[in-house]
Order: structure tokens, then sequence, then C-alpha cells
């Protein structure tokens, strides 16, 4: 007997997800395998932690009960002997034990990395047409998770200290105006070290954030998603408190607004996807039935790997090695755009002082997207892949810069990191020579 395929048309869902840039630069990068990639943001292979999770898995499964609780199901969260950890690790990181304490068990989240905490939260509390405001610009991959809802995604002005407050509130207004507000559900900022720029919310701006964004909750909270990804990868300079330190409703018992989210995917191992999270109250059952309905809980096993390596503090000792390492890739990265670059007239970029990237803007009348002659150049020329600087800009937006590059440090090391950005040089002169 035989059986005809139909024709099949996949979910609204599944369409939206279609031809998000993630899986376009994926598709790239195997496409251009034979390039050196500053464009990947993935961690450095070699400073991984191997020998450290061999040994700490090792003993958590030779001891038949630890053993047998870690290949054991958790709970959609997370168990509480595992939160716990997570929770103690939070409050060193905030560097206030009793404000951290005193948040529940239950309000602290673990997820499948911070990227499952993104689309969960994104899930929980848009419909169709509801608004998000972001930082331009911003992580793309969130964008895509927007668009996945159906949210409307409205940049904010940014500059080197951030997302503006002032502009926050400006936007909020004309949405006000609009007769719109009703529709902002979130404000969206990567707080430290950000991707794809670099950029870290200034000391004075992290309230002021956060004030704006109580001050338009009229009927209905708006969020700040604190999404703290690259907080630990610190190179320089002052550490600063998170955004989330400042929401007094946690303190208070007044409504809370700031969801921090967390990743040990960046400071130990993205392959655990262990993603810790601190949520409002009332988001915690939607976002754990949303979860329930996917997984009913993360990997048990990576949580109390990476819980274990807390308890006996070799996570520190591991992190401490990582900024050193990142350091001197970061110093790599902006002696080698020194060299190459600067006499490469209306050539720009910026010294992070952590995290794995480095923005550079080229004059504005050298694009820099996938169709563009620069990344034909760069990619069958010279050898070379960088991320568009307009995939981290809302894709509806007209008026988004596209002369713009995010070039990671993360994964080459020093000597592949100078060869990427002599060769990248090399194309951008092509391309301008020959305007
Ligand atoms: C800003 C930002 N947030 C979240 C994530 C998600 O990472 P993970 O799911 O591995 O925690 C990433 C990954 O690159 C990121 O850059």
């Amino acid at each position: 007997m035989s059986t005809t395929a139909s024709a099949f048309t996949p979910s609204v869902s599944a369409q939206r997800a279609d031809g998000q840039a993630i899986g376009y630069l994926m598709q790239q990068g195997i496409e251009n395998a034979d390039c050196l990639s500053l464009a990947a943001g993935f961690v450095d292979p070699e400073t991984l932690p191997t020998a450290l999770v061999d040994k700490t898995a090792s003993r958590l499964l030779s001891d038949s009960e630890t053993g047998k609780l870690a290949l054991q199901y958790g709970t959609t969260g997370g168990s509480d002997r595992v939160r716990a950890v997570f929770r103690d690790y939070l409050a060193r990181l905030e560097g206030d034990e009793d404000r951290v304490h005193n948040v529940p068990l239950d309000q602290i989240m673990l997820t499948t990395g911070s990227q499952q905490l993104l689309a969960l939260l994104t899930e929980a509390i848009f419909n169709e047409g509801d608004i998000c405001l972001v930082a331009a610009p911003t992580y793309f991959v969130y964008l895509g998770v927007l668009d996945g809802v159906g949210a409307q995604v409205i940049p904010v002005k940014t500059d080197d200290n951030g997302m503006c407050p002032d502009a926050l509130d400006a936007e909020l207004r004309r949405i006000d105006e609009l007769g719109q507000l009703h529709k902002v559900k979130l404000v969206y900022v990567v707080s430290y070290h950000d991707n794809p720029a670099g950029i870290s919310v200034s000391n004075d701006r992290r309230p002021k954030l956060l004030e704006v964004t109580k001050r338009w909750s009229q009927d209905h909270p708006i969020y700040l998603l604190e999404d703290a990804a690259y907080r630990e990868l610190h190179y320089d300079g002052e550490e600063l408190p998170s955004i989330w330190s400042f929401d007094t409703g946690y303190d208070s018992g007044d409504q809370q607004h700031v969801v921090l989210s967390q990743t040990f995917s960046k400071s130990f191992s993205p392959g655990l996807r262990v993603g810790l999270s601190v949520l409002p109250p009332e988001l915690v059952k939607p976002i754990s039935d949303l979860k329930g309905n996917q997984d009913f809980g993360s990997g048990h096993l990576s949580q109390n790997i990476v819980a274990e390596v807390l308890r006996t503090g070799e996570y520190w000792d591991h992190l401490a090695g990582l900024r050193t390492s990142y350091r001197a890739k970061r110093d790599a990265m902006v002696a080698a755009a020194e060299e190459f670059f600067s006499g490469i007239d209306g050539v720009t970029w910026r010294t992070p002082a952590g995290g794995l990237y480095v923005w550079m803007s080229l004059p504005e009348h050298i694009p820099t997207g996938f169709d563009s002659p620069l990344f034909a150049r760069a990619t069958e020329v010279d050898k070379v892949m960088y991320v568009p600087g307009e995939l981290c800009y809302p894709s509806g937006w007209e008026d988004r810069p596209r002369h713009q590059m995010r070039l990671s440090y993360g994964v080459l090391a020093a000597a592949g990191i100078r060869e990427g950005m002599r060769r990248l040089a090399s194309a951008v002169r092509a391309v301008i020579d020959s305007k």
C-alpha cells in the first residue's frame, strides 16, 4: 500500500521561528567553515573546566546517595536543596546576604540555560501585539523570541552608559499618548558588558531605569528583564550592583518589577545548560506551568554539578582564571583593532570592560549586512566572519544602523584574533577603496 505525502504547513509559531538571525548565522558559520570566526559568541574551548567537571561528576556519582539524587528528576524549578546553594551563590554575588536570603526559594528558578527563561517569561507575559522596549542594539536572539510571540519591539536610545532613562521615559510617554500603554509588558536590558556592544548600564542609570519602569506601571506591572549573562566576565573597573538590587519591592513586599536572569554558560560551561533567575512572585506559577509543559525540570545532574563546585568554592577559582584569560584576549583584539584599523577613516570601536565582544562602527555608507559587499568580500576573499550589527536592532525598524559589526574574542586564541582582525581590516579597506 502506498501513501501519498500531503502538504505540511508548519504552525504559526514555527513559521515565526523560521528566518531568525540565529539560524541564518549558524548556517553562515557552516557554509564559511574555512573562515576565521570573529562571529561565534561561543566561550573559549581552552578554558572549559573539563577536569573539574569530571572530578565533580565522579564524586557525585561514586556516592550512591548523591548519585541517585542527581540522576533522579528534580522539580520544575529545581530541587530546594540545589536552589538553596544557588541562592547562597547569588548572595555572594550581590554582596547582601540578608536581602538575598529573604527571597523565598520558589522565586528562584533554574532553567535550561538562561535562554529558556527568556523564552518562558516572554510566553508568560506577552500576547500578540504587546510591546517590549529594548536597548538599541541588543541581544539578537532575544529579538527572535519577541518576534515569536508577535510582540511589537521598540528600540530605546542607548549610549556608552547603556539604555538612556530619559529616552525610555520619552518612549513610554509617546506610547501612552497613543493610548497603548496597556500593551507595554517589558523593558529588556543586558545590564553587564552586553551582547553585542560590550556596554554596561552605568551605576547612576541602574536605579533610574527601574524608577521610569515603575512610574509607567500604572494599571499593570511593567517588568524590567535584567539579563545579566555576562556579569561575571568582568575584567576591569568597578563591579556594578545589579538593577535587581534597587528593586525595593523585594524588601518591602510591594510590587516587584525586576526579573534577574543569570547563567553559568559564560562563567563555567554552556554545555551544562544551567540558568538561574529570580522572579516576582506572581510570575512563578505561569512560568512554572509553561516549563512543566516543556520539561518539568532542567537537567538535574548538571544542576548538581554546578551546585557542587559552588559549594566547594572551586567555581570561584575557575572564574578567576577565566577572567585573566579573557582579559588577555580582549586586549589582543583591541590591540589588533589599533594596529589594523586606526589608519582607516571613520572606523571606531569600544573597549569593553568585560564580556566577549568588541563593537565596531564603519563609515555610515559601508553596510555590513549578510547581503553587503563587505560580508561577501570578508567571507569569500579574506576568509573572516563577523556578526552584522543590523541583526541587533528590531527587524521592523526601518532606520536601524547598518554599518556596525559585532566582533567576538571568545573562541579564538590571541594569534587567531590578531589574524582575524588583519583580514577584516583588509576587507574593509578593499570595500572602502572600491567606493
Ligand atoms: C545576552 C545573552 N543572554 C542570554 C544568553 C543565553 O545563554 P544561555 O542560554 O547559554 O544561558 C546569551 C547567550 O549568548 C546572551 O548573550
